[in-house]
């Protein structure tokens, strides 16, 4: 018994010796043997110069998985969001550690005010003179786009009102831009009141009549006509003078000058009357 013992450990190491009777390492233990895992991505492109584009991943067949970009560390989200334009390498890997191939991926930036145009019609008020104030407005239709925002500083601030008010008289750098960002700009002036038709006829009668002595830089009696507030706060003493007393200009007013004087002190003797 021992003997027969003895000679079948011989016999087996000597197989195996010879066959190399090792234990089978076959069937493979690697899970992703045959399994073949393929991605989909559906995009949405970057705006120029922003990183807001997005890849959304599917991987077939359908399990768990988390996804790569670009290498990086696998996520369970299948969305990668805010990336720039460019071109992405997209992997996706199930449970098991098995991974799809690359997909690449390339965001193409779309300008967002191409073929935006972005119309801008002003309409202004004037800023009063005599006295001076500041109560210019500028109020702005804009057409081509939407959701405007306006500035009157070139674009430094924007506000959502259409309408600057308490303007002084100058050149204002409007700009209009849309919810993109997307604008158009253009420069707005506020005029100086050009004052009323009644004081207007009286200022170019003195200066036809008045003017050798009192304007351009002639003052006589002290009186100086060049400034056109000087109008307006002289008027009591220009209706004295030319109108109730008839003593100046030397060569007295006509009646239809006088008339043009009266009818805008009756008005109210001011700038804009
Ligand atoms: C040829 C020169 C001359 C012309 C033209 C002339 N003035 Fe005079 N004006 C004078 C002189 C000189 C004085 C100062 C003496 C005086 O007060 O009479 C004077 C003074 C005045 C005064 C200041 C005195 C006051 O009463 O307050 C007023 C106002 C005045 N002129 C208005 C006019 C007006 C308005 C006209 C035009 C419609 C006019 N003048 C045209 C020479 C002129």
């Amino acid at each position: 018994m021992k003997k027969i013992t003895v000679l079948s450990v011989f016999l087996l190491t000597a197989t195996c010796l010879i066959f190399s009777c090792k234990k089978d390492t076959t069937p493979s233990t690697d899970p992703c043997v045959g399994v073949s895992i393929s991605i989909n991505t559906t995009q949405s492109a970057p705006t120029t110069g922003q990183s807001n584009g997005t890849i959304t991943v599917s991987a077939t067949p359908n399990g768990n998985y988390t996804y790569s970009i670009n290498n990086g560390a696998y996520q369970s989200s299948n969305i990668f969001n805010n990336l720039a334009a460019g071109t992405y390498t997209i992997k996706a890997k199930n449970a098991d550690g098995c991974l799809s191939s690359n997909s690449t991926v390339t965001l193409i930036a779309i300008n967002p005010c191409n073929g935006v145009n972005i119309v801008i019609t002003p309409t202004t008020t004037y800023a009063d003179v005599c006295p001076t104030a500041n109560n210019g407005s500028i109020t702005i239709a804009a057409s081509g786009s939407t959701g405007f925002q306006y500035s009157k500083d070139g674009g430094a601030t924007f506000q959502s009102s259409n309408v600057f008010s308490n303007l002084a008289t100058g050149s204002y750098p409007i700009v209009v831009k849309d919810l993109n960002g997307c604008s158009n700009s253009q420069s707005v002036t506020i005029s100086p009141n050009p004052g009323g038709v009644k004081f207007n006829l009286v200022r170019n009668l003195m200066i036809a009549r008045c003017g050798s002595c009192h304007f351009n830089g002639n003052a006589n009696g002290s009186v100086n006509f060049d400034d056109k507030c000087n109008i307006v706060t002289k008027w009591d003493r220009i209706n004295i003078r030319c109108v109730v007393q008839g003593t100046m200009p030397p060569t007295p007013l006509t009646t239809a000058e006088k008339q043009t004087i009266t009818d805008w002190v009756n008005a109210g003797h001011r700038y804009i009357d």
